[in-house]
């Protein structure tokens, strides 16, 4: 039914893709993140406006977030690899100036840029902290705790997963949204093309940290985003 040439490409091309998979699991250095973020820190939040055929896959992936966080006036967020404060105006807008929303990177440059987006809005309830979140100290107490496009960057991301969890209070909702290799049948083939990108934007999306927090949290459920390309899920920290 198939040729040999067409046999011979289906397995230079999944040749192709491990090695690319190694390359990017081994190329993610925080030396390498560190030298990324800092160039591009000024521009990251406009990475939202990105269009894919007629949607907006992060700003979708940021609302699915804000959908299972739930979060209410007063509550107690941490949202780990912060970033440039791109999910800042979504958290304030619900907690308020009641609650507290605690940012933590990596990257100072990313830092700056957050910091900017609270200047500007006036927040005076929200704290950033420089640290990498494998053994960052945010506090305790906390409602919910958030990181997107944190856990596929994160070089220590199951040491940063387990400091968030320790940081929420029992009963807490644990939220995480993030790129990931689509299950869907299309998926392998276009999941080649993201092995490529990863290379350049310093990413492993064969990371599936949905699996350890499942096998955490009570009342665990993931949701695709964009033909399974992201995710959002949701868990409670047992009591
Ligand atoms: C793809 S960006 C996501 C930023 C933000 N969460 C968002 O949704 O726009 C990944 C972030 O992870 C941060 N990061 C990388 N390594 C980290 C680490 N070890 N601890 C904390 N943050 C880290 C980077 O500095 C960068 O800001």
């Amino acid at each position: 039914m198939f040729n040999r040439r067409f046999l011979l490409g289906v397995a230079v091309g999944l040749a192709a893709g491990s090695l690319l998979r190694r390359a990017n699991q081994q190329g993610l250095t925080q030396e390498r993140l560190t030298d990324y973020y800092r160039r591009r820190a000024a521009n990251y939040n406009a990475t939202d406006q990105l269009q894919l055929f007629g949607r907006y896959p992060r700003i979708e992936m940021r609302q699915a977030t804000m959908h299972l966080a739930d979060l209410q006036p007063g509550d107690k967020v941490l949202d780990f690899a912060c970033g440039a404060g791109a999910n800042f105006p979504y958290i304030m807008d619900r907690i308020g100036s009641t609650g507290k929303l605690v940012g933590v990177d990596y990257s100072p440059e990313m830092l700056e840029a957050a910091r900017k987006v609270v200047d500007s809005h006036g927040w005076t309830n929200v704290e950033l902290i420089q640290s990498d979140a494998a053994t960052m100290q945010p506090g305790t107490d906390f409602d919910v705790v958030i990181s997107t496009l944190g856990l596929v960057v994160i070089p220590r991301h199951e040491l940063a997963m387990q400091q968030a969890l320790d940081a929420l209070k029992p009963g807490g909702k644990y939220v995480v949204a993030d790129l990931c290799e689509s299950e869907r049948w299309y998926g392998r083939p276009l999941a080649f093309i993201m092995d490529v990108l990863g290379l350049f934007i310093i990413t492993d999306t064969a990371r599936r940290p949905w699996e350890w927090l499942a096998a955490r949290l009570n009342n665990f459920r993931r949701e695709e985003i964009f033909h399974g390309f992201f995710y959002a899920a949701v868990g409670t920290k047992p009591e």
